[in-house]
């Protein structure tokens, strides 16, 4: 398996903070992979270090084998952090010239590519007159036409309205497929992580809490949903390990062997049960629960 972006052992220390800790990951080419993390949980130093503009305390990173900010790596690699700002008098096109001759791209299709991004109608205005969306847009063609190998979006749809996020997101599913390109894609938007990303690492004071294929994080979380009066007796019962859930309901965190002994005790105290089953986990309770037991939230 071809390593995307790998961190061994990374430290970054900014006096007595450590926004990296001795972080390792391994992200594996193709697909889009998400970073999850609260604020300050050190996502975007790791991706400044992968893209050379910030050098680790100790510990090492590379980019499909070469060390992070080497040349070789650099010309490997696109890159959208946040909302991306250009100088304000330029057109679209012209920016994205002037960033094809600043690396050295040749031959780059900047019309197809404005296109694509949905900004042909606006590719000779200029960019100081663009909306967040519009900008977004256009960094995207920046992040993709050097025709990189991995593809790095930190908080891309940051500030935008739901139907701009929607769009950005078809867009980079669509490029990540058709160009075969690996996406990195932090974001706090969990539903937008479910439906993109194929894996994803979350992240807490710079270390990695939980890393693997969203399916199987999800499918390893599942809890026991039972509808059941007094739910005040439910809860009772099962004290830490219990949630309400809606007025009637309450979602157990037990495992399935707890389960007979637990119906057993409620039927014993006298509750009624009327339903119970077993129920996945969204991301956003992966992810909440993932930070609690990290001891981070
Ligand atoms: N240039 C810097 N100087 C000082 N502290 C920094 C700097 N960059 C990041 N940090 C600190 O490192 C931690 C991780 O930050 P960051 O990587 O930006 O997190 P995230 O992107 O997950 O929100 C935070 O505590 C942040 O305040
Ligand atoms: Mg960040």
């Amino acid at each position: 398996m071809t390593i995307a972006l790998e961190a061994v052992a990374l430290t970054k220390a900014y006096g007595s903070v450590r926004a990296l800790d001795d972080f390792s990951l391994s992200i594996p080419a193709g697909g889009v992979f998400g970073v999850l993390g609260p604020n300050g949980a050190g996502k975007s130093t790791l991706f400044r270090i992968a893209l050379g503009l910030v050098r680790p305390t100790s510990g090492s990173a590379s980019l499909f084998g070469a060390p992070a900010g080497d040349m070789t790596s650099l010309r490997k690699v696109g890159a959208m952090i946040e909302t991306p700002r250009y100088p304000p008098y330029l057109t679209a096109r012209d920016t994205l010239s002037m960033l094809a001759l600043e690396s050295g791209t040749r031959d780059a299709d900047i019309s197809g590519w404005l296109d694509r991004v949905g900004l042909g109608g606006a590719a000779d205005r200029a960019t100081n007159g663009f909306s967040v969306g519009m900008k977004q847009r256009l960094g995207l063609a920046a992040a993709f036409f050097t025709r990189p190998e991995l593809v790095i979006l930190d908080e891309p749809t940051s500030g935008m309205d739901p139907a701009g996020i929607q769009e950005i997101r078809a867009l980079v599913v669509d490029l990540a497929r058709k160009e075969g390109v690996t996406v990195i894609l932090a974001s706090h938007q969990l539903d937008e992580v479910r439906r993109v990303c194929d894996r994803v690492a979350i992240l807490s004071k710079g270390k990695v809490v939980t890393e693997g294929a969203v399916d199987a994080l999800t499918a390893s979380q599942v809890r026991l949903r039972l509808v059941a009066s007094p739910v005040e007796q439910v809860l009772a019962v099962l004290g830490e390990k219990g949630a309400a859930d809606g007025p009637d309901a309450v979602l157990a965190d037990i495992s399935r062997s707890e389960a007979p002994a637990l119906i057993r005790a409620l039927v014993n105290a006298g509750v009624e049960i009327t339903e119970a089953r077993w129920r996945e986990a969204d991301l956003e309770g992966v992810y909440l629960q993932t930070l609690k037991s990290s001891g981070a939230a």
